[in-house]
């Protein structure tokens, strides 16, 4: 079932949001793929896509941060890259399964590990950005943490 970008996930900006509806949508291609719509190779080809388009919206998110005074940007900026370490895994995992069993298996729990990474890691921890994004000025020494969101699925 495919996830949707709702308003409660906004974090003001127009250009991250559209990035995270665009990451969104690379995942439920990726969901798709796994779950019988396509090959190897395009698991692959869309693994790469989310690498790539990931890596430029944290530069995106980086210097928008920086621009509105963020806080915590170095501790994000870290997350991000704790991100990309865990996105080149999944890829060597899926690059290196030797036969089909094995790529069976690597594919189990991956529409998981997809959807945590972006849900949990990519999503919930921008939304701390969200209060410092409308400013756009100097920005308080703290700021309460989001409260609990989850994304919502079609059909429910
Ligand atoms: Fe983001």
């Amino acid at each position: 079932m495919a996830l949707v970008w709702r308003q409660d996930i906004s974090v003001g900006d127009d250009r991250i949001d559209s990035d995270h509806k665009t990451l969104i949508s690379i995942i439920n291609t990726a969901e798709d793929v796994i779950n019988g719509s396509g090959s190897r190779r395009d698991l692959e080809r869309v693994l790469a896509r989310l690498d790539q388009y990931t890596k430029e919206h944290f530069a995106r998110e980086e210097e928008t941060q920086r621009r509105v005074g963020y806080p915590f940007h170095e501790a994000h900026k870290l997350e991000h890259k704790n991100l990309i370490r865990t996105l080149t895994e999944i890829r060597e995992r899926v690059a290196q399964a030797k036969d089909a069993y094995s790529y069976e298996k690597v594919l189990q729990g991956l529409v998981d590990l997809l959807e945590d990474w972006l849900m949990n890691h990519v999503m919930l921890h921008d939304l701390r950005m969200r209060t410092f994004v409308g400013r756009e000025k100097a920005a308080p020494a703290s700021a309460a943490p989001p409260a609990p969101v989850r994304l919502a699925r079609a059909g429910r």
